[in-house]
């Protein structure tokens, strides 16, 4: 049994991978701004404050917290706390480390939108950062995880876009569709990464288990927005026949932050898989098939 502290772990990729934790018979303790129940420990990196009880046991943080990218526009006071709220963090947690003498080992999530977009290569790990905003709030990020080396050491999972139902982009994605509305985003064309959040849940364990260091992508693999909106059309029976909606509509409302949805971007899995890890769903059609048959 290993004691874990996940930071941000009340949030979409914290409940799935604590829960599979705990079915493993793993203690896990999760870092909140607003603890709710046991098991939840008080921290607030804004104000340098953590409830330091039980720190003592950790032996393995996985770092999630971060503001959510896609839950407002990108204002420049915004992109700030988008920033902050991840470096600082890790800072916070790294001062904190000297309360855990147990620890030996520290994973953190990152983003797989880190290369820029458009070209026809498929991005690996050794690859330069792109210029535009995501890839330099990549680069801050994992420079901050890298930091841990000092203490112990360090995986870091460049995450793509996760599809689970409960929450995150696809929840978003399949109400419009629920209504029938089902359409391509832009002009469609555009490539897309994608995870499973079963996948991303193991592939992180698999990291912890095998003590694996460095940078990984996390994606299952990568999609075209037509198929990716059709396939989840399709496996809710819903239609598919809507116009595309226009890139300039879409950066109308949701600003910069529509780039993530109309530049293209394909990754290479390769790295993670040549160090023995396993996907389960080859395809998104497997993966939206049983994302919407609701197996656990
Ligand atoms: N979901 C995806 O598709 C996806 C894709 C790529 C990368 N990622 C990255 O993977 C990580 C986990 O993703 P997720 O989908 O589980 O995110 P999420 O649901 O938004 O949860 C992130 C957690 O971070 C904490 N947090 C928010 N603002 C914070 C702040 N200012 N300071 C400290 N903590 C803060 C929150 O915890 P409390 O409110 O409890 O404090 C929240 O539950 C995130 O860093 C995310 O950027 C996710």
């Amino acid at each position: 049994m290993t004691t874990f502290l996940i930071s941000g772990g009340r949030g979409l990729v914290g409940k799935s991978l604590g829960n599979m934790l705990k079915r493993q018979g793993h203690e896990v303790y999760k870092l909140s701004r607003r603890p709710k129940k046991k098991g939840h420990i008080y921290w607030n990196p804004e104000k340098q404050r953590i409830d330091e009880k039980h720190l003592d046991k950790i032996e393995v943080i996985i770092n999630l917290a971060g503001a959510n990218i896609g839950a407002q526009k990108w204002s420049d006071k915004r992109k700030i706390e988008l920033i902050n709220s991840r470096v600082n963090s890790i800072q916070f947690l790294k001062q904190t480390a000297s309360k855990m003498p147990k620890l030996n080992y520290f994973i953190s999530a990152s983003g797989i939108n880190c290369y820029g977009y458009n070209t026809q290569v498929e991005k690996e790990e050794s690859h330069e950062y792109g210029n535009d905003f995501l890839s330099e709030l990549v680069k801050e990020w994992e420079i901050a995880s890298n930091s841990f080396k000092e203490i112990c050491p360090v995986a870091i999972l460049r995450i793509a876009l996760v599809v689970d139902k409960k929450g995150g982009a696809l929840k978003k994605i399949m109400k419009p569709i629920r209504l029938g509305l089902g359409s391509p985003l832009g002009s469609g064309q555009q490539y897309l990464p994608w995870i499973h959040i079963k996948d991303l849940c193991r592939m992180f364990i698999h990291c912890i288990e095998h003590k694996k260091e460095g940078t990984f992508n996390a994606a299952n693999g990568y999609i075209s927005n037509q198929e990716f909106m059709k396939t989840i059309s399709k496996k809710m029976k819903k239609p598919f026949f809507f116009p595309a909606i226009p890139k300039r509509i879409l950066s109308f409302f949701l600003g910069e932050m529509s780039t993530m949805l109309t530049e293209s971007l394909k990754v290479s899995n390769q790295k993670i898989k040549q160090n023995g890890f396993e996907f389960l769903f080859p395809d998104f059609d497997s993966a939206m098939a049983h994302i919407v048959k609701n197996e656990d």
